[in-house]
């Protein structure tokens, strides 16, 4: 049972650069353990290392646990050092893509454009895209944050042709609270979540004009940590949660869900 009443939720795990292969294969198979009883109430999908992934794919295959690319090439094929297509994700199994996540535009310099030739490269390859907007501190400071994502949600979605059946999922991950409060003693930096819940109305509207139909799926992604998960999971427009650093550990996930009142 959950103090969230009846409500299903999204658990995204990225596991970001965090783990090695055999870190990440031995926490898969704990995560298959922790969500077993749970699989009904929550849609967990995990973001392992590209080295790691095919690894988690094996120890999630048959089971109702999917997994997701942190990042995709944009061209299918070719020279492009270093990089792995969405097309060679979708061939070993992967289910989503995170496309432009901030630390991809902010570390990486990932334009809007890029962001739409990976969405349009994950979708013809099957997979479903999880796209990720959020503004930096300065421009929630200059009361830009609605201009930002409108623009960020336009360049990705504007135009596109969505293939029928298959769900849009968007992150809200305000730049400024992404990575902070990473060990329980610091409080770290996150967002109200009624200021959440305020972007995810917009995204929400924004998305019905832009790709009007399409089955929507909005996750908070941002420091989620175990003491304000429910506040986040409580916000009825807020579908799940895309977790980083809180994802990566055992003990943390039982935090996360605990504290959801889920039984693990
Ligand atoms: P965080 O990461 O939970 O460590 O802030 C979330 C994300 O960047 O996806």
């Amino acid at each position: 049972m959950t103090v969230l009443g009846a409500k299903s939720f999204y658990f995204f795990s990225n596991w970001k650069m965090y783990l090695t292969v055999a870190e990440s294969v031995d926490l898969a198979k704990e995560y298959k353990d922790l969500f077993k009883d749970n699989a009904k109430d929550i849609t967990v999908a995990i973001f392992p290392s590209a080295l790691a992934a095919v690894a988690v794919g094996e120890v999630l295959e048959g089971t109702d646990f999917s997994w997701g690319a942190q990042h995709v090439c944009g061209p299918e094929k070719g020279g492009y050092t270093g990089e792995v297509s969405a097309a060679m994700y979708g061939s070993v199994g992967a289910k989503y893509a995170l496309i432009g996540h901030s630390e991809r535009r902010h570390l990486f310099h990932e334009t809007n454009h890029d962001v739409r030739q990976k969405i349009e490269a994950a979708l013809e390859a099957g997979l479903t895209p999880v796209l990720c907007v959020g503004e930096t501190r300065a421009e929630r400071e200059a009361g830009q944050t609605e201009e930002v994502i409108e623009i960020q949600l336009r360049a990705a979605l504007a135009g596109l042709s969505y293939p029928s059946g298959r769900k849009l999922v968007i992150a809200y991950e305000p730049v400024w609270a992404i990575s902070t409060g990473l060990h329980s003693e610091e409080a770290g930096i996150q967002c109200d979540p009624a200021e959440a819940t305020k972007v995810h109305r917009l995204i929400a509207r924004t998305t019905e004009v832009l790709l009007a139909g399409v089955e929507r799926v909005i996750l908070f992604g941002g420091s989620v940590r175990p003491h304000n998960i429910a506040a986040y999971l409580g916000e009825s427009e807020i579908d799940g949660v895309l977790v980083g650093a809180a994802s990566t550990t055992k003990e943390s996930v039982v935090e996360l869900l605990s504290a959801v009142h889920f039984q693990v």
